[in-house]
């Protein structure tokens, strides 16, 4: 039975899903499937983009057909003859008398290797540049070699903005019936995913796929259509940036992986302390088992982080025999950009990290640090300096002190902060327990993000204690303030941390809701009750995503929003009896005694920083 999805009104994916494949291309494990892409557009003219593998062909033959609707094809475009894609072109060319390929010539040569026949008269041959007029849609063909074969091309259909991408922004996984990416949690279920996908089947071809990007920030572009994985039509510019970080070799986090290879635990050992000094010095880091990590997840987390440790024991006289794996693997994949330092073991003849070290000096840009470790079986108490020095070594070239480190980006100069404030908010009370500590805060950032299930957002400042609780006991409630609510009540929740002081302290408004959490009983119009099922880190703020799992209303009184705040609410500033040297923030108005505003200073009832402030 046929199993299609709508795409526009003319064009339908036609592909199908494999999840019984081992090892796709034989070599990468596709633990969730894989999905091979086709798409079918219904013009004047029907055209068929690429075709799948053999393992799912009588699934793409039903599709097709039901598709059709009783039409014959006209064209098949063949925009990558890998045989995940091509392995029905006979069938076809044999099913629809009609069909012509259009390919160019490099496709063509594949076609006559794979296939050993004459199709020339029924071939049309395209080159950069070349359009294909089907009736309403426009197909414009553009050169894509090595994306990830030579003969790649793309195709663009100018009329509905579509680019048909080949193997370019694809991903391992089964579809499981979702066809777009917004259809899915694509950042948490299959980012991880995409890099291991692009790192390992395109990542040697940073500089084609740098071109290709190149040529598509030129297009107009609604939509993305790859071989493999989602169909892009919402925030596609997020998946492009990926792609530009990736094709640079640009890393995407500033941390460590340490990948090691250990026989007996003692290289692992030495690893691990590692690991554990450099998050002392709160520097992120990963760890991989080679012998039991597929190399293809290594390869995906060197594209991702910024620092590579490797860690080997020493083999037969040379490296340890899947971390040699591995080593050959990111170098044939042009690994570069990286800052990397080496560990070695060996009881009688160590030589791993100078055999590591020559293999990695041939990529671009990897510097490797002059600190390495060599340990003779185990680590020795005397070398526990030696961790250190390479700790600092990698702090040395991580600095996180300053914002950037931290993923602080800096404001484009096209950004006027103060637009963020003509966003309409309301004001909560957000409160926690834990431990048996009742605490709240202050936050505009609740809103209802689904209807089915019932859930919804709160953003938290990661420096607040109730940030903390709730990472710990995922559960709030939120008291929605009205505007009769008195400045003493903002003052209590939001001028003052909880782990400084008792905020319910002497305060009488409040009751417990069925999660045993305080609510407030006055100044309120509703309250809610969040289970959190989903959490992540933005930076400045915590997202914390939550079921709802009790509502109550509590009067009729209107809600607060911030305006209404500032305009009626919050006290005006006493003008200064007598000027004084200092900055007053933009945000909330508070007034820094002084000068300079020191550069890490973080206003205390805001929250902002000196970039908020100005000269009073
Ligand atoms: Fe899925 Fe390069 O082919």
């Amino acid at each position: 039975m046929h199993c299609i999805r709508k795409i526009t009104e003319d064009l339908t994916w036609v592909g199908a899903n494999d999840r019984r494949l081992a090892m796709f291309e034989g070599v990468y494990s596709v633990p969730g499937g894989v999905s091979y892409n086709s798409y079918l557009l219904n013009d004047d003219t029907t055209v068929l983009f690429d075709t799948v593998d053999k393992a799912v062909r009588q699934r793409f033959l039903e599709n097709l057909r039901e598709a059709l609707n009783g039409r014959k094809l006209d064209y098949l475009v063949v925009q990558h003859m890998e045989p995940d894609h091509s392995a029905v072109i006979m069938e076809l060319l044999a099913l629809y008398p009609d069909l012509t390929l259009v390919c160019n010539k490099k496709a063509l040569a594949f076609i006559n290797q794979f296939h050993d026949c004459d199709l020339d008269s029924r071939v049309f041959i395209v080159d950069e540049g070349d359009t294909l007029n089907t009736g309403r849609h426009v197909l414009h063909f553009v050169m894509a070699p090595m994306v990830h074969w030579p003969e790649v091309m793309v195709t663009y259909d100018s009329t509905d903005k579509i680019l048909f991408s080949a193997d370019a922004f694809g991903c391992f996984g089964a579809l499981n019936g979702a066809l777009f990416a917004d259809e899915v949690d694509f950042e948490r279920d299959y980012m991880d995913e995409a890099r291991r996908y692009y790192s390992n089947i395109v990542g040697k071809y940073g500089t084609q796929s740098a071109a290709l990007l190149g040529k598509a920030s030129c297009l107009e572009i609604n939509m993305i259509c790859p071989l493999h994985g989602f169909v892009w039509r919402r925030n596609i510019e997020d998946f492009v940036a990926k792609y530009a970080l990736w094709s640079s070799y640009t890393p995407e986090e500033k941390g460590v992986m340490i990948a090691y290879a250990s026989v007996y635990g003692n290289t692992e050992n030495t690893a691990e302390i590692l690991a554990c000094k450099l998050r002392e010095k709160g520097i992120r880091s990963v760890m991989y088992d080679v012998s039991v990590s597929s190399a293809s997840d290594v390869v995906s987390a060197a594209f991702k982080w910024s620092h590579l440790v490797f860690a080997s024991t020493t083999y037969n006289a040379g490296i340890f025999v899947t971390m040699e794996a591995v080593i050959n693997d990111l170098v044939s994949h042009n690994i570069q950009n990286r800052t990397v330092a080496v560990i070695e073991n060996g009881s009688w003849a160590a030589t791993s990290a100078e055999l590591i070290r020559k293999k990695l000096e041939k990529c671009r840009d990897i510097n490797i640090l002059e600190n390495s470790i060599s340990i003779r079986s185990s680590l020795k108490p005397s070398q526990l300096s030696e961790i250190d020095q390479l700790a600092d070594a990698i702090a040395a070239t991580l600095p996180l002190p300053d914002a950037a480190a931290q993923g602080v980006p800096s404001v484009p100069d096209n950004v006027d902060p103060i637009t963020m404030f003509k966003l309409s908010y309301g004001l909560f009370v957000l409160t926690t327990r834990d431990c048996n500590k009742d605490n709240g805060c202050i936050t505009n950032t609740a809103i209802q993000i689904s209807e089915h299930p019932r859930r919804i957002s709160v953003a938290v400042n990661k420096s607040n204690l109730t940030c903390d609780m709730l990472l710990r006991t995922g559960a709030f409630n939120v008291s929605i303030l009205t505007q009769n609510a008195p400045f003493s009540v903002f003052e209590r929740f939001g001028f003052h941390s909880g782990r400084d002081t008792d905020k319910f302290d002497g305060f009488e408004d409040n009751n417990r809701a069925a999660n045993g959490i305080r609510y407030l009983t006055e100044h309120t119009n509703g309250v809610i009750s969040g289970k959190v099922v989903d959490s992540f880190d933005h930076g400045s703020h915590m997202l914390f995503i939550a079921d709802v799992t009790q509502a109550m209303v509590i009067s009729s009184e209107p809600s607060v929003t911030y305006q209404y705040y500032f305009d009626h609410i919050k006290p005006k500033p006493q003008a200064r009896a007598e000027k004084k040297e200092g900055f007053t923030c933009k945000i909330c108005g508070y007034f820094y005694e002084g000068s300079p505003l020191p550069d890490d200073f973080v206003c205390p009832l805001c929250k902002h920083g000196p970039s908020d402030f100005e000269k009073a």
